[in-house]
């Protein structure tokens, strides 16, 4: 029986808890959140686990892995306490918003050799990893051009910009992931533009909400995405993959498959509106692949120097706003 515990019961804590548990083989044994909550103790009542400080959690032989589901200024202290006790991590992204505490956190984990997974979840997704997996095994031919599409439904409240570490590091970083997967490469270089278009408080608070990205790998494929914190179709999430033998689509997912067709037309349902419901599945197959990393030492498909990486970009996206000219990337450049 592997033991787990969870760190963080907020909104990505639960879904983790939930999935855990749901697993054959698996226990969640532990719950960990400073802040008592209703919904902290439902939820470890209700999967059978116990409320736990931190100590408790990492001086407990019995347990296996830590999933690190807490704000983003608690996750390199926490990684690098469940490293120390030689406990597997999954760690949701980004591991710090300070690029040299991710760049030194990644070092020690790698040096220690404990197995850490990180958060992109898309790379789990069933259409995300179909994708990547026709390029990487070239069914597709060459992959040439990469459009990615990242629109949230609302643009977030200011208190959760300000703390987030802007759109870049916490929205964008997951379509900056998607270029290094999708291409299998490292971006040579990009250009970037951001500005505040939709909700002025968020600009007051120092973020931007649009955003658009070129890329181009050393091969030179290139990569192209937008980003938006508003989206009147819902969460609208889209990818095309352009390749020399088939180019290869990600739609929105609908919120149901009901669609009603007539002289004046046809009418389907909106695509779902949360990111929760849109990844269900990726984030079901995450903490299998965490189990499995633990059970019989598969890696992960994203690992700690993925987290590290992808950051990088955004670091030189948030560089190429502020100067208004394209980055020249190497494997040391930083902010
Ligand atoms: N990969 C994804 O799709 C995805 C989605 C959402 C959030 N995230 C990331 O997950 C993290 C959590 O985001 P969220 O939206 O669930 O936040 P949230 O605010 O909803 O929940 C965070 C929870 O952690 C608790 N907490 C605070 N300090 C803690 C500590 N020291 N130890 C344990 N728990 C602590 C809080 O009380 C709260 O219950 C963030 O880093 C975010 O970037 C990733």
């Amino acid at each position: 029986m592997i033991a787990l515990a969870v760190f963080g019961t907020g909104r990505i804590g639960q879904v983790h808890a939930r999935n855990i548990a749901a697993l054959p083989g698996v226990r969640l044994k532990y719950v960990v959140d400073p802040v008592a909550s209703a919904a902290r103790d439902e939820l470890a009542a209700g999967l059978g686990a116990q409320v736990a400080a931190p100590d408790t959690v990492f001086a407990d032989p019995d347990v296996d892995g830590v999933v690190i589901a807490s704000p983003t200024d608690t996750h390199a202290g926490l990684l690098l306490d469940a490293v120390t006790a030689k406990m597997a991590v999954f760690c949701e992204k980004p591991v710090s918003l300070d690029f040299p505490t991710v760049a030194g956190v990644t070092t020690q984990v790698e040096a220690s050799g404990v197995p850490v997974m990180l958060g992109f979840q898309r790379r789990y997704d069933p259409n995300f990893r179909t994708v990547r997996d026709r390029i990487a095994a070239g069914t597709s031919g060459r992959l040439e051009q990469l459009v990615m599409h990242t629109r949230d439904p609302g643009p977030p409240p200011v208190s959760y910009v300000r703390v987030s570490g802007g759109m870049l590091r916490d929205q964008a970083v997951h379509d900056f992931d998607q270029a290094r997967y999708m291409t299998g490469e490292e971006i040579a270089s990009l250009y970037a533009i951001g500005n505040c278009q939709i909700d002025p408080d968020i600009g007051a608070a120092g973020d931007i909400d649009s955003l658009m990205v070129t890329m181009l790998t050393a091969s030179g494929r290139m990569v192209q995405m937008s980003n938006n914190r508003r989206g009147p179709l819902g969460y609208d999430q889209r990818l095309e993959a352009h390749c020399a033998r088939e180019v290869l689509f990600i739609d929105n997912r609908p919120q149901n498959d009901l669609r009603i067709a007539g002289p004046e037309g046809a009418l389907s349902a909106p695509p779902m509106d949360y990111f929760i419901a849109r990844f269900e599945a990726a984030y079901r197959n995450e903490m299998i692949a965490f189990v499995e990393m633990i059970r019989n030492g598969t890696p992960p498909l994203a690992g700690i120097r993925d987290g590290l990486e992808a950051q990088r970009l955004a670091e030189a996206a948030l560089v190429s706003i502020a100067t208004g000219a394209p980055v020249a990337l190497s494997p040391d450049w930083q902010p």
